[in-house]
Order: structure tokens, then C-alpha cells, then sequence
């Protein structure tokens, strides 16, 4: 299990940029990770309606995100290469068709990629824009496990099933928490404190290749979006017994304050 996860990780760090109709859906170059899927299990998601998650982000790596702030976009430390001046990451925001005339693209000028990221876990990075982005809704992360339970939205451009390509439009499913015992019968390198599973069972529903980086939420005691989790790492997608893996965003929810502060907020 150990070296398929080291795969799923680093799956995304080897990507082929394909550009459709001006936009580039970066697929990953490598599908060895995919090339199990003797079942193509469907994500199983729909399509999200336009401003209904305002905060997500396709960076232009092949990955998701959130909007944090104005200017940094939370994602997966798999994603990017390391810390320091990037001014190589678009991130395109404010619509869930990555096509859209009304799209808002924005260039990096820094990653911050967790210090203390290895292949056992704090699978997240911080991205600085270029430029602050306006009339445009952060997503608040969890800071306690109060939300590390219950019922979980997922979202992302990534691949609706193994194997399969990247999407034009934003889809959207719901998966329930799987508990850190039950995960680990799962997953026995499971880091539990810096990781939390969500899925069926029956698998059928789950992230997938190009949706690491973004936003796993749901809401608050104020009925508002907050995020629980980052996409990170998984056996397959959607496969019965084997739950998506996400960074535990309440773990790391006041090293990425820091950071943030760290990188003009
Ligand atoms: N590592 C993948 C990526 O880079 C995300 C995989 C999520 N897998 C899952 N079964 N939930 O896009």
C-alpha cells in the first residue's frame, strides 16, 4: 500500500498541459497510478451551478483549490514543487466552466508548500497571486474538529472516473466520514491525526486524478461553507472500501494561519 500511495501522490506532479479552446486542462502525463482500473468506477458527481461554490480554484497544474484570501488559494503540497518565488501556476477563478468569457485568471508570484510535507502527510500549500482578487468568497477553514464528521461536499475539474480526462465544468457529490479505525483497516499507513477519510462503502462516489488540491467542506453551526479537508491521496477512485484521503485541515489549521500571515495574509 505504501508504494501505490506514493504514486497516487505524485501523480499530479508530472502533468501534460492539454489546451482546449484556450484553456489549459492539464491531464496527468503519467496514468500508471489509473492503470488498475479494471472497473472505471464513476466519481458519481453532478454539475455545480454557477456561483455555487465561489471559493473553488483550478490551478493550472492540474489541480484544485480554494480561495483562503484574497491573494492566496489553499491547496495540496503534492501539487507544487516546493517553496519560494513561482510565478508559473494561472489560477482560474469565478466560474464552474473553466471555458467561460467571464473567467478570472490570476498568475502566481509565491508558494509556501508545508514544511513538514513527506509522503506521511501535511498535504498542504499556500498560493500567492500576483494580484488580490475582488468580489470573489473565501472558503474559512475548519481551526477544531467540531466539522471533521458528518457529511462532506467535494468539488473539482478532476477525472470523473480512473483514467478518464480532465472536465470543463465544475462537478459537485457528497460523501459521508469515515472514521480513522474503519479508514485504517483501509489504509494501515494512514497518518490519522493529519488525515481525514470520506467516502461510501460501496465506493462509487470519490475525488479523483486533478481534483487534489481542492476544498473538502460543509457546513457550519452558521449554515456557512467550511472547509474540512484537502483532496490528497486514495487507492483507485471510487473504489468499495477504499475512501478518498484528505488533509486534515483543523491539524493544520494554525500553521497554514501563520504562513498565510507570513505571506501578507
Ligand atoms: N492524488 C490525486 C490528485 O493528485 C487525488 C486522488 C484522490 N483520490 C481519491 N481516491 N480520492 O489529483
Amino acid at each position: 500500500m505504501a508504494r501505490w500511495r506514493i504514486l497516487t501522490r505524485l501523480a499530479v506532479t508530472a502533468l501534460a498541459a492539454v489546451t482546449v479552446g484556450g484553456v489549459s486542462l492539464a491531464a496527468p502525463a503519467s496514468a500508471a497510478p489509473d492503470r488498475t482500473d479494471a472497473t472505471p468506477f464513476v466519481v458519481g458527481g453532478t454539475q455545480a451551478a454557477q456561483g455555487e461554490f465561489p471559493f473553488m480554484v483550478r490551478l493550472s497544474m492540474g489541480c484544485g483549490g480554494a480561495l483562503y484570501s484574497p491573494r492566496l488559494v489553499l491547496t495540496a503540497a503534492h501539487c507544487v514543487s516546493g517553496t519560494g518565488n513561482n510565478s508559473s501556476i494561472t489560477a482560474t477563478l469565478g466560474t464552474v466552466d473553466l471555458q467561460s468569457s467571464s473567467r478570472v485568471q490570476v498568475r502566481s508570484n509565491y508558494v509556501y508548500r508545508a514544511p513538514n510535507y513527506n509522503s506521511q502527510g501535511a498535504d498542504w500549500a499556500l498560493i500567492r497571486l500576483a494580484s488580490p482578487v475582488t468580489g470573489i468568497s473565501t472558503l474559512p477553514i475548519a481551526t477544531t474538529t467540531a466539522y471533521d464528521s458528518g457529511t462532506f461536499t467535494i468539488a473539482g475539474w478532476g477525472s470523473t472516473r480512473e483514467g478518464g480526462g480532465q472536465q470543463r465544468y465544475l462537478l459537485k457529490a457528497t460523501v459521508p466520514y469515515v472514521a480513522d479505525g474503519t479508514c485504517d483497516n483501509s489504509y494501515p499507513e494512514l497518518n490519522d491525526p493529519m488525515e481525514i477519510c470520506a467516502g461510501f462503502a460501496s465506493g462509487g462516489t470519490d475525488t479523483c486524478q486533478g481534483d487534489s488540491g481542492g476544498p473538502m467542506f460543509r457546513r457550519d453551526a452558521s449554515n456557512a461553507w467550511i472547509q474540512v479537508g484537502i483532496v490528497s491521496w486514495g487507492n483507485g477512485c471510487a473504489r468499495p472500501n477504499y475512501p478518498g484521503v484528505y488533509a486534515q485541515v483543523s491539524y493544520f489549521a494554525s500553521a497554514i494561519a501563520s504562513a498565510a500571515a507570513s505571506l501578507g495574509g
